[in-house]
Parts: structure tokens; C-alpha cells; sequence
């Protein structure tokens, strides 16, 4: 699709990292933004910087994991822009700690923002984009979305959701014969705060959460900008799926040649690079 003056654009977990250099990008393009967070001082200074460029942005405090909530943000977005063209479904957390070390609330709560809220955001806007004659459903996932990396099960589960409903998705589209564009995204590490914000898991040991923190500020080479350049190419060429950076085009042809036994080749650099 296009991305212009006359597109209006949604964009969650735009008060940080990904979320917020998408808004800022999608605002250079000169499209009209509703843009959403939890947290609203953040969001705001979003605001500010998409805004400056011109555009009309409005802010909405919405927790994704809310269907109530979610709910009444569609109609503030109808209310406001009169519809909307582009989805991106950004907002997600991580959660660190092994299967055994992970409670069951823990992961309820990953899944409620990262899988629900995925879900929430397709379902409720999907009649306001039925209305445009081009639309466009950009789901994030993560390159945990190919390859299951141990230490993070709950996480991965997640991903691999996103995959998983966002693929059924586009292709339900195709067989209706839709106007409506389905992208999956699988990022590699890209520097933002998601592993300093991440929640340890009850039972994760602590020492480990710093090395974890410390393991993916050196690992993530990616910025939220380049990020969010190559997420909006991939939306102008309609790309199914889109990689972004070099590890995450690595690690996902890696897969694709050892489709169940990638970890023998994985696993002994990832343990190299993870030692405490
Ligand atoms: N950074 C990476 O290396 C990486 C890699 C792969 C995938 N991703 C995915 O990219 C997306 C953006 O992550 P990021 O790296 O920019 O992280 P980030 O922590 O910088 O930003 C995430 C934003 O989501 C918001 N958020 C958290 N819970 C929310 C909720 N319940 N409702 C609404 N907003 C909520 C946060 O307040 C924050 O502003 C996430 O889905 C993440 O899983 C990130």
C-alpha cells in the first residue's frame, strides 16, 4: 500500500523503542496518526515528535491486554480520523526465566499482551479497515517467532502465536479476496528497552537477569530507526514476511536448512555468547 497524507495509521507501544521510530517514520511519510501506550507521558513525547512534522497525531492510554479498552479505542480512532488504513500491532513485552521458573500468572500476563493483544487489535478494528478500499494489518512478532531460544519459553510461545494467527490470517484474506495487506515481522535484536523493562520471572534468579540485560544491549545491533525503516519498506512492497536486520536473515535461513535440528548449530554460539 501506500503511505501518504491520506493515510491514517495506528500504531500500539508507540511510547518507546520500535513503536515510537514507526510513528516518527510513518509521520515523515506524512500519514495522520492514533497512536497508543500504556504509558502516557512517554506517548506524549511521541506525540511531540511525530506532531512537529507536521501531522495530526492523537495519543490514547490503552492497555492492549484490555478488550473493554481496545474496544473504546477504535471508536476514538473513528471518532477522531474517521477510520483508519494501517494496523501495526507493536505493543509487547519480554519475560525471562526458564519453563520450570516461570509461574503460570507470568505467562498469562506475556500472553495477554503479546498474543491477546494481537488479537484484540485485529478483531476490533478489522470492520473499520473492511471499509477502505486498501488496508494493511502489520503484526510484530520476533525473530523468537522462527527459532525457539531456551530462556525464554513464554516469550517464544508468544511469537510463534503471532506467527501462526497472523500467516492464517493473511491467507483468509487471500481466499476472500480482500483488499486487506497481512504482514508478518520478525525482528533480530534492535536496541531498545525491552529487556532493562522486561519482567523476571518469579522464580528467575536475578544474577541471571543482568546478564540477560547485558547479553542483549551487546547483542542487538539494529536501531529503532533502521527498524522502523525496513518495517515500512516491507509495507510498500507488501512483503508476507519481513526480516529485519542481519541476524534475524541469518538466523531465519539457519531454520529453514535445519528446520528441527537448527539448536545443534545454534546452541553452542548462543551458550558462548550467554555464559555468565
Ligand atoms: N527490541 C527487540 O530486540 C525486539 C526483537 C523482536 C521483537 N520485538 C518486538 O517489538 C515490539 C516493540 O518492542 P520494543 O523493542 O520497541 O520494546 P520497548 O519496551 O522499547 O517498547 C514497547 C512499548 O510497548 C508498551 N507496552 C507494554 N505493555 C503494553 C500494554 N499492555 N499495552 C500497551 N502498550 C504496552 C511499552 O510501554 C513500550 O512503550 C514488541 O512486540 C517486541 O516483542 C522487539
Amino acid at each position: 500500500m501506500q503511505i501518504d497524507h491520506s493515510t491514517i495509521a495506528v500504531v500500539t507501544g508507540a511510547a518507546s523503542g520500535i513503536g515510537r521510530a514507526l510513528a516518527v517514520r510513518l509521520a515523515q511519510a506524512g500519514a495522520r496518526l492514533a497512536i497508543s501506550d500504556v504509558n502516557a507521558e512517554a506517548l506524549a513525547e511521541t506525540a511531540r515528535l511525530a506532531g512537529a512534522l507536521g501531522v495530526p497525531v492523537t495519543t490514547h492510554q490503552v492497555d492492549v491486554a484490555d478488550r473493554e479498552r481496545m474496544a473504546a479505542f477504535v471508536q476514538e480512532v473513528v471518532a477522531a480520523h474517521g477510520g483508519t488504513h494501517l494496523l501495526i500491532n507493536n505493543a509487547g513485552v519480554a519475560l525471562t526465566g526458564n519453563a520450570d521458573e516461570l509461574s503460570l500468572e507470568d505467562i498469562e500476563w506475556l500472553m495477554s499482551i503479546n498474543f491477546w493483544g494481537v488479537v484484540h487489535g485485529v478483531k476490533l478494528f478489522l470492520p473499520v479497515l473492511q471499509q477502505q478500499s486498501a488496508a494493511h494489518i502489520v503484526n510484530i512478532s520476533s525473530i523468537f517467532g522462527i527459532i525457539g531460544m531456551p530462556g525464554h519459553t513464554a516469550y517464544v510461545a508468544s511469537k510463534f502465536a503471532v506467527r501462526g494467527y497472523t500467516e492464517a490470517l493473511r491467507h483468509e484474506m487471500l481466499m476472500a479476496g480482500s483488499p486487506i495487506r497481512v504482514s508478518v515481522v520478525h525482528p533480530g535484536g534492535v536496541k531498545t528497552a525491552i529487556a532493562r523493562s522486561a519482567k523476571p520471572g518469579a522464580g528467575a534468579p536475578s544474577k541471571s537477569r543482568e546478564t540477560e540485560i547485558r547479553n542483549f544491549e551487546q547483542a542487538a545491533r539494529t536501531t529503532p530507526e533502521a527498524a522502523a525503516e525496513r518495517i515500512v519498506r516491507g509495507i510498500l512492497r507488501n512483503e508476507d514476511r519481513i526480516l529485519v536486520g542481519p541476524d534475524a536473515w541469518a538466523l531465519e535461513r539457519i531454520q529453514r536448512w535445519f528446520p528441527v535440528r537448527y539448536w545443534r548449530l545454534l546452541g553452542p554460539l548462543f551458550e558462548r555468547m550467554t555464559k555468565e
